[in-house]
């Protein structure tokens, strides 16, 4: 078959909240193509729940934001991105709202603010719990008279002259070569590398690993965010996500015997920093008690999480919840400066995949869909004022082997493997045996088949989560090493750069 040639100004891979916004604030009159892997409901940025942090409540202000992203982010963020991000992130909400997202609002019209953990004051503006859903809904509505959207996966980018060019798409109908002055890519996190996640299983790493192989150093990989309380029922890896604005709203986590135990833990109790609640969680059986809680308002304010616990059998108005953490955010991913800007020329990332600094070691609650619509739109704008000739040609396309049929098997050894290894807790003799094994783990080339490419992309993403855990010998935020149970000085402010020694 005959491969397919495309050119447009901006190639954007990743279809989610991050890739949308960036998409709406590029010049009108650009060629915009999007590539969307396209699974019905896929994308991390549609199930979010609880909402996007902003400092718009009267007791709020962008220095108690900052204050707060760095007290959670546990010594490691990077002060310029936490200013960016919170003066940004108020406007950017605005302007969803503007462009029709329904946030909820109180009686006198102001946007509803809920409380999530590590806020100081309620500062998540939220659509009940379908956040997500809602600003998709408009951000979908708003893209599409703009962009060219396609359905399929980039395999590979394009470096010439040690710029990106744009990449290789694999669709349904073949390869399609896409020339680009400038590529975005705004794919998500790794959730599914984990046995148990709140992600799309679909989040595999791909932008990290296209970055990785193009040669783009990626910095903080060790750090992952556990969500403490994800339903423990159902089958398969994925959780349903039981928001921390319920916690918020007074639900309290208990034990076997009844007992609010994590004020042993922080004084801050259920809204202490996820990584602490994660860990006091897994440390015992425990539970979420919504029972105290007025029925109407966990039925309008909580129908995403009150119709998802029904479908598995509980009623959260009379039954106690078992929780589990479950992997929920990559913290760390493709290094970029404060406009989204790579390592190579004209290759941005933006959104979970890309690594601003802003998290730190920890991520405060509601700082993800924040981060994806501040970081995206100054990508937006640092493309747009980086206008450049078009792209003549390509380099070679890559060579793609049959597919290979990567199995159900392999994926549930993969994904054990990276739950023990790379979890809440982990130590070094541990992380080096999966090093090594994780090295000796066969990946295979590129091949035409969609579930290969996840797989190769998970188990280059998990080597390189695993070597950076295993190099960072003190615990930080959601890094913790049981043979390195306390932050070390020497650590502080070190951000583990990793470079693919490729020349791009
Ligand atoms: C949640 O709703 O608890 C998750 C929100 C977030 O990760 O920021």
């Amino acid at each position: 078959m005959e491969m397919q040639r495309r050119q447009t100004d901006v190639l954007i891979v990743g279809a989610g909240a991050a890739g949308l916004f960036a998409a709406l604030h590029l010049p009108a009159e650009d060629d915009v193509l999007v590539v969307d892997k396209g699974r019905q409901g896929e994308g991390s940025s549609l199930w979010a729940q609880g909402g996007v942090a902003a400092a718009l409540g009267p007791d709020d202000s962008v220095d108690l934001h900052i204050q707060d992203t760095l007290r959670v982010a546990a010594g490691h963020a990077d002060p310029a991105a936490v200013a960016v991000l919170c003066s940004e992130a108020p406007e950017c909400v605005l302007q969803l709202a503007e462009l029709g997202t329904r946030f909820d609002r109180n009686d006198n019209g102001t946007l509803h603010l809920a409380r999530e953990g590590g806020q100081s004051v309620s500062r998540s503006a939220h659509a009940a719990d379908g956040t997500g859903a809602a600003m998709m809904e408009t951000l979908r509505q708003r893209a599409a008279p703009r962009v060219t959207r396609i359905e399929g996966s980039c395999v590979k980018l394009a470096v010439s002259d040690g710029r990106c060019v744009g990449g290789w798409v694999l669709t349904k109908d073949g390869l399609v070569e896409v020339r680009a002055t400038a590529t975005v890519l705004a794919t998500g996190g790794v959730g599914g590398l984990f046995e148990s996640t709140t992600n799309p299983s679909g989040n595999t790493g791909d932008g990290l690993v296209l970055a990785w192989d193009a040669g783009a150093g990626v910095a903080d990989m060790e750090f992952i965010q556990f969500h403490p309380t994800a339903l423990n029922a159902g089958t398969g890896h994925q959780r349903l996500l039981l928001t921390e604005a319920l916690r918020g709203a007074g639900a309290h986590v208990v034990d076997a015997e009844g007992r609010r135990f994590l004020f042993e833990h922080h004084s801050d109790g259920e809204l202490a920093p996820r990584d602490v609640v994660a860990r006091a969680i897994a440390s015992r059986r425990s539970w979420l008690d919504c029972r105290h809680l007025d029925a109407d308002v966990l039925q309008n304010e909580f129908p995403t999480v009150m119709n998802g616990c029904r479908s598995f059998g509980f009623d959260p108005t009379t039954d106690l919840l078992p929780v589990t953490p479950a992997a929920h955010y990559f913290i760390g991913g493709i290094q970029t400066d404060l406009d989204g800007r790579t390592s190579i020329p004209r290759l941005y990332a933006i959104g979970e995949c890309s690594n601003t600094g802003a998290h730190g070691a920890n991520r405060l609650a509601g700082n993800s869909l924040a981060e994806a619509m501040v970081f995206g739109r100054r990508a937006a704008r640092a493309i747009s004022a980086q206008r450049a000739g078009r792209t003549k040609s390509l380099a070679r396309p890559p060579d793609l082997a049959p597919p290979r049929g990567s199995t159900e098997d392999e994926w549930a050894a993969l994904r054990a493997l990276c739950q023990r290894v790379l979890g809440l807790e982990r130590d070094g003799k541990t992380l080096a045996t999966a090093s090594d094994e994780l090295e000796r783990w066969a990946i295979s080339d590129l091949t035409t088949n969609r579930s290969d490419l996840e797989l190769r992309a998970a188990a280059i993403a998990a080597r390189l989560i695993a070597r950076a855990a295993l190099l960072r010998t003190e615990s930080r935020g959601v890094h913790h090493r049981s043979d390195f149970p306390e932050p070390v000085l020497g650590w502080a402010g070190v951000r583990l750069r990793l470079g693919s020694g490729r020349k791009a």
